[in-house]
């Protein structure tokens, strides 16, 4: 382990390191918008659906199922997230999106509410995901389903492989990670899901290649919107900053040979469990 930790852990539990990445993320997640597309189709949604977006972030999911839904409530700790999807809310007049801040271990909504709780690229973050978990199987209905992203190792995220690989050459101290979380087993996923009572887990990897205009677009994005890209940047000054980004870039165009049009790949599991019915 570096001095400087895991760098993803350090700062992904944090909800101002989200609050402070929210504009910059909220941009950057725009260009991932097939794997919130995908998580839709995955959901089964119906019109009739009360849905939670559980760690919503700036609402990339909300935006795609808000009109093929009854209802959808937002869910984030990190304030400037929920912010952006309340200005979205008042510019478009949205009627049935219900935003609010909090942690998604300690849910304000009552028992048996959801009809489907998604949570994609969240829940997996919590520094006690079975209490998140036993929170999302609290407040489904009996025949509900809870509804995952989780992004796979790290060897399987082009884009995060080539700029972590990159990082680590530029900064040796940056130990670049295997995993983004520990939850991206199948094993892990299905003994987590079943224990705490989910019960019928389905497992699908799907990958979709992200695009951007330059090798710059693409790192700058992922700087101003990943937590931990942020606080590296954050730690230096200005003009080291510089020569820092210079050489990363570097070794990025190395690695993909190309500055202009990187079509990078990434894998994401989408998992889903349904809350039985009561038998009694
Ligand atoms: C990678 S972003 C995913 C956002 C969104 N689900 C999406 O698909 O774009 C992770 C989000 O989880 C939120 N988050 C992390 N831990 C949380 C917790 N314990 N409670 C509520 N939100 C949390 C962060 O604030 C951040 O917005």
């Amino acid at each position: 382990m570096s001095e400087k930790g895991d760098i993803i852990k350090d700062t992904v539990g944090q909800s101002e390191a989200w609050s402070t990445v929210a504009r910059g993320y909220d941009d950057m997640i725009r260009a991932f918008s097939a794997f919130h597309d995908y998580a839709a189709t995955f959901g089964n949604l119906k019109s009739s659906d009360v849905v939670l977006d559980l760690a919503c972030g700036s609402g990339g999911l909300t935006r795609i199922i808000h009109s093929k839904v009854s209802k959808v409530y937002c869910y984030d700790f990190a304030h400037k997230m929920i912010h952006i999807i309340n200005c979205q809310v008042d510019a478009d007049g949205i009627k049935n999106v219900f935003p609010t801040v909090g942690d998604g271990e300690n849910l304000i909504y009552k028992d048996r509410f959801f009809d489907k709780i998604f949570s994609i690229y969240g829940l997996k973050f919590f520094p006690d995901r079975i209490k998140g978990l036993l929170e999302a199987f609290r407040v489904l209905k009996p025949g509900g389903r809870l509804i995952l992203g989780i992004w796979a190792p790290v060897e399987e995220l082009e884009m995060f492989n080539v700029l972590l690989d990159a990082m680590n050459k530029t900064l040796p101290q940056i130990e670049k990670p295997e995993h983004v979380s520990s939850m991206d087993s199948e094993d892990i996923m299905n003994s987590e899901l079943t224990g705490v009572g989910f019960k019928d887990v389905v497992i699908e990897k799907k990958t979709f290649t992200v695009a951007f205009d330059t090798i710059e677009t693409m790192f700058d994005g992922f700087v101003k919107g990943a937590p931990p890209f942020a606080s590296i940047k954050q730690s230096m000054e200005a003009d080291q900053w510089v020569d820092v980004r210079k050489e990363v870039l570097q070794h990025t165009e190395d690695t993909l040979g190309l500055f202009d049009k990187p079509n990078v790949s990434m894998t994401s599991f989408y998992v889903s469990g349904e809350k039985p019915h009561d038998n009694f």
